[in-house]
């Protein structure tokens, strides 16, 4: 039984050109190479691209070396043909200046194939932080129909009975290591207990929040964020992800008809209630832009800041991804926000089924893990949006500020929610490093740490430097956080109390130029202010001073993102990307 495209499939126009046999053969032969035959392709079969994101130097993607037998099981046996190809890899730890750089850089690229190439489909393959965005960026620049597959998390780490978790423990190793309750030898343990396992990240850092975001969109299959990487439900995952590409080729679902304003709330609703990342302020930003759907400053406030934290893991809570898988996953999570009224379940997605109809019957299992609605975690912990006269737009991650730091910082007595604290100022994380434990400096557990020059044109990418630990003298003295602004972002594993995506930034001349060590900076959580209490005039003599150097291009690359991204409080986008949408509708010419 041959079954008919909602859309006619673009493949067609490669492979079965009526009168140009000429073109058809030449596009055909070289597929013979490993077994696929030109009738096969010009049968009418959807091709179904798989996007391979896994490397040896992408280590926590690297096991969609093996998932793509299942998914490419899956497409055949749902009738269409799997084509993998490699992205450009992303590997979050290891990458210099910083992995930022390569989001927009995959996702370019991405573009690039998913257009030039006779692809109907596409099954994205995604795990370690901006893989997921920068496929779904992709995807909806072209607009064909695609579908993400994330590797999942590693399997809980164990260190002398301890949870361990990717990056949280790290952070939390490092003031013991400055406190000397540690030694380096004890260090590099604990940081290998906390990956036993391929995956990714088993912490609600970076990597789990985007694909639970991509739950959360509607663009992979109910249950994909969760499930450890070598659980068997995982090959199951990408088999029935690899089947069900070949269905959305053929409905023609496309990421126009999934990611809709609403979907976007849905994700930033989601984000507050797993302790999402801070990096998904840019990402979601990024995604929506692409889709041509506007997220304002405000939409953070009115649909993300109020609601509960009911997920406790790492490094907002306690536990890590096995146990949230086995307590039910993202779809658990929804199913709580839904029944709440707080989830829009009208949305579409890749199931063909809205969000309300995939969540049905997904109530949590183990509620320690994922709290009810009504007996959350954390009330209102969301992110709070910041703004004043050093800078337009900054982020801080409400469900990791402790009541130790609440009470520290308190302005005057009785007036909650105002902090004021004097400034220490680096540039650049070389200067940081260079001087935190300089005496000199006088930091005591009334100071802020700030760090410019980190943001997308001044690092150049905008690093995860903005969660900076104390001097080891107040390690040693028990301080083991204080706040923290930047113009850089931060680690998703982090439970820092930080203010960062400071847009703009040091480097375009936003005002954390201008700040200098020792100024009092007063931040209101009630309103939202965030000021250095600086005199006009003042400020106007420092402006004049200049903006801080940053390091300059090293790379042809990183001349071009300069050249062409914009600031983190806009998604850090290749600004003229944003133009180009759909471009599938039209085949490029032979
Ligand atoms: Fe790749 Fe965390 S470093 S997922
Ligand atoms: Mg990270």
């Amino acid at each position: 039984m041959t079954r008919t495209p909602a859309r006619p499939f673009r493949s067609r126009e490669w492979f079965d050109a009526p009168g140009r046999s000429d073109m058809t053969a030449l596009y055909l032969e070289r597929f013979m190479n490993y077994g696929i035959t030109p009738d096969e392709l010009r049968c009418g079969k959807p091709i179904i691209g798989i996007a391979q994101s896994g490397s040896d130097i992408a280590p926590c993607n690297r096991i969609h070396l093996e998932l793509a037998d299942r998914i490419r099981a899956g497409i055949r046996d749902a009738g269409g043909i799997p084509m993998e190809f490699p992205m450009h890899p992303i590997f979050e730890n290891c990458r210099r200046p910083t992995a930022a750089l390569d989001r927009n850089l995959s996702y370019m690229t991405l573009v690039e194939i998913l257009n030039g190439y006779p692809i109907d489909g596409v099954v994205i393959t995604t795990g370690c932080d901006k893989t997921t965005p920068a496929g779904i960026m992709a995807a909806s620049t072209v607009d064909i129909p695609a579908i993400t597959l994330n590797g999942g998390p590693m399997l809980d780490g164990w260190h002398e009975n301890e949870l361990v978790g990717s990056g949280t423990v790290i952070w939390r190793s490092r003031r013991l290591l400055g406190a000397g309750k540690i030694d380096e030898e004890e260090f590099l343990r604990r940081a290998a207990d906390s990956a036993p396992s391929a995956g990714h990240c088993n912490t609600m850092g970076t990597a789990s929040t985007m694909n639970a975001i991509s739950e959360a969109l509607g663009m992979s299959l109910p249950g994909n964020a969760a499930i450890p990487a070598p659980y068997r439900e995982r090959g199951q995952m990408a088999y029935e992800t690899g089947r069900r590409a070949v269905e959305i080729a053929y409905d023609d679902l496309r990421p126009s008809k999934i990611l809709t304003r609403e979907s976007f709330l849905n994700a930033i609703r989601v984000t507050t209630a797993i302790g999402g990342s801070s990096n998904a302020q840019p990402h979601i930003v990024a995604m929506a832009r692409h889709a041509g759907v506007e997220i304002r400053h405000e939409d953070w406030m009115e649909h993300g800041y109020d609601l509960p934290l009911l997920v406790n893991m790492q490094p907002a809570g306690k536990y890590l991804s096995e146990r949230f898988h086995r307590a039910g996953g993202v779809p658990a999570v929804m199913w709580e926000l839904l029944k709440a009224g707080k989830l829009d379940g009208g949305q579409m997605t890749v199931t063909g089924r809205t969000q309300a109809e995939n969540l049905e019957g997904r109530e949590a299992k183990d509620r320690e893990v994922i709290l009810p609605f009504d007996k959350p975690l954390k009330e209102r912990a969301g992110f709070l949006v910041l703004k004043g006269n050093l800078f337009d737009f900054a982020i801080m991650k409400t469900s990791v500020i402790s009541e130790e730091f609440r009470r520290r910082y308190l302005a005057e007595p009785g007036r909650e929610g105002i902090f004021e604290a004097r400034a220490i100022v680096f540039d650049g994380s070389d200067d940081y490093h260079h001087r935190i434990n300089d005496p000199g400096l006088d930091i005591d557990e009334h100071c802020i740490l700030v760090i410019r020059g980190s943001g997308p044109q001044g690092w150049p990418g905008s690093a995860e430097v903005v969660n900076m630990q104390p001097p080891d003298a107040l390690l040693q003295r028990g301080i083991t956080s204080l706040p923290t602004l930047g113009d850089g972002r931060q680690s998703g594993t982090s439970d820092s109390p930080s203010i960062l995506n400071a847009s703009p930034e040091s480097a375009v001349g936003g005002g954390l130029a201008w700040l200098r060590t020792g100024d009092t900076i007063r931040i209101d959580l009630n309103t939202g202010r965030c000021d250095a209490l600086v005199e006009e005039a003042e400020i106007a003599r420092r402006e004049g001073e200049g903006i801080p150097e940053t390091p300059a291009s090293n790379t042809p690359w990183e001349a071009l993102y300069r050249e062409k991204t914009g600031q983190l409080s806009e998604g850090g986008v290749l600004e003229f990307a944003i133009d180009y949408r759909g471009t599938s509708k039209k085949v490029p010419r032979h």
